[in-house]
């Protein structure tokens, strides 16, 4: 090898183990975060001001016996899912019609940004429940609204702050059912009665617990990253309530000067510092950021960078799924991350030490993730069940999970670390499409109980 390839290739090794060292959590860190996130949960049960919210739901999880047709609506990612459910008892569930509309449109249409309305937004999901359903129909609703919303009761939430870098203007401090059931009504869709409305976690955890008794945490780890559980004793309530923990917003963390560079870009400064760790909505920037830095340390893409078009300088250039891409790329020439390096980069011939250098980049991030969603895990598995005596299921739904290569493995392992012998009594698997599905649950509990009244 020529001596200046070699150099290089010393400063490329000696910048990704610096990154090894900041992105890694040990073993001792992450039970360490699992303790601080278990006393933020009391301090936020205790009413205390603190990271943790702590949401009521007015929930608990179903019998297993919910029954019938139910709308739901899924909205909080990139796209807005409305479906048609039916529920046939338990466990049993038929997706029987499903729609899935982007929320923007680059250069058509962006209901995210702070140039649209709730009233717009809104509209723009009763135009979607109306390309489902027959005119004149008849059917309750159940919403998955996947912001922290003060719930007042199972159909009335008001949204306390957008996340996950939504602006859509007019809609902080709203009542989110009665904008909805407002544009149901100026779409002509009077037969669809909005019933209940639930944050994604807890979609998550009714759709796990319809066919699992031990199910008792329901997480996103997708665009957004958030966990909820069932809280066998809240303070002001009778019996089990399920509680979105908004657990995105923890920040009693070790942070990087990355992390604190994308947090100061980012449109709340300060909020959602776990989920600026671990959800797809940021990893892609965070990586951007690591990788810009070994270019212009002079390790990475130097015989490029006079010729490079977009990534990794141009903010946003990367995205989770393009993450997904590399760690999933198992090439011999690492041809697909190659592609897409000259798609999105311009460019032309990166050496295979640098295309390798991505991938470990990457799979630190995801790796870093997974571990500190574990660690938050451990910490409601002990407000449940100190000492694990009794089994416990997590249901998990998001791209990140669903999709991304050594995400879910990395949970596990790390969760075993954490739980050690009693690890065999925690359960995670996949809710695929939870959240929607569990809208209509929540949509079949309130039309049960409206029956009784
Ligand atoms: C954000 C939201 C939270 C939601 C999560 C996953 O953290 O604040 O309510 O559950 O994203 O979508």
């Amino acid at each position: 090898m020529k001596e200046r390839e070699l150099k290089k290739n010393n400063g490329l090794d000696a910048g990704l183990r610096a990154l090894h060292d900041i992105f890694t959590v040990t073993g001792p860190q992450m039970l360490d975060i699992a303790e601080k996130f278990y006393e933020a949960m009391l301090a936020g049960l205790a009413g205390q001001k603190g990271p943790l919210k702590m949401l009521p739901s007015f929930l608990s999880v179903p019998t297993g016996k919910e029954c019938g047709v139910f709308l739901s609506v899924d909205f909080g990612g990139t796209n807005v899912r409305v479906s048609l459910i039916e529920l046939r008892g338990n466990g049993r569930i038929t997706v029987i019609k499903k729609i899935s509309t982007p929320l923007k449109e680059p250069g058509r249409y962006d209901y995210t940004s702070s140039a649209a309305t709730g009233r717009e937004l809104f509209g723009f999901l009763a135009e979607q429940i109306a390309g489902l359903v027959r005119p004149g129909e008849n059917i309750p609703l159940g919403h998955t609204f996947s912001f922290p919303t003060e719930m007042r009761s199972l159909n009335q939430a008001v949204l306390i702050g957008w996340t996950k870098e939504f602006k859509t203007g007019m809609t902080e401090g709203r009542d989110i059912t009665l904008l909805l059931r407002e544009a149901l009504q100026r779409q002509g869709l009077h037969g669809i009665r909005p019933v209940a409305v639930i944050n994604d976690t807890v979609g998550t955890l009714l759709a796990a617990a319809y066919g699992d008794p031990h199910a008792d945490i329901g997480s996103i780890c997708g665009t957004g990253h958030n966990t909820c559980y069932l809280e066998p004793r809240p303070p002001h309530h009778n019996g089990p309530v399920i509680i979105n923990i908004e657990s995105g917003n923890f920040d009693m963390l070790p942070l990087n000067d990355f992390d604190r560079q994308l947090d100061r870009h980012s449109e709340k400064p300060g909020e959602q510092v776990l989920e600026k760790m671990v959800s797809g909505r940021y990893l892609g920037e965070l990586m951007r950021l690591a990788v810009l830095d070994l270019v212009q340390k002079g390790c990475l893409f130097q015989k490029n960078s006079g010729n490079i078009t977009g990534f990794p300088f141009k903010n946003n250039s990367l995205g989770a799924e393009h993450m997904s891409l590399m760690l999933g790329d198992g090439s011999d020439g690492l041809t697909g991350t190659a592609a897409w390096l000259k798609e999105h980069a311009g460019m032309r011939d990166p050496l295979p030490v640098e295309l390798s250098a991505l991938k470990t980049i990457a799979s630190l991030l995801t790796t870093r993730a997974a571990r500190l969603a574990a660690a938050t895990y451990a910490g409601v598995l002990r407000r449940l069940d100190p000492f694990l005596k009794l089994p416990h299921t997590i249901a998990v739904d998001g791209s990140l999970y669903e999709k991304t290569p050594g995400f879910a493995s990395h949970l596990r392992l790390a969760l075993d670390e954490i739980l050690r012998e009693r690890a065999g009594q925690v359960t995670v698997k996949p809710a695929k499409d939870g959240s929607g599905m569990g809208a209509a649950i929540a949509a079949a509990i309130a039309a049960a109980s409206e029956e009784m009244l």
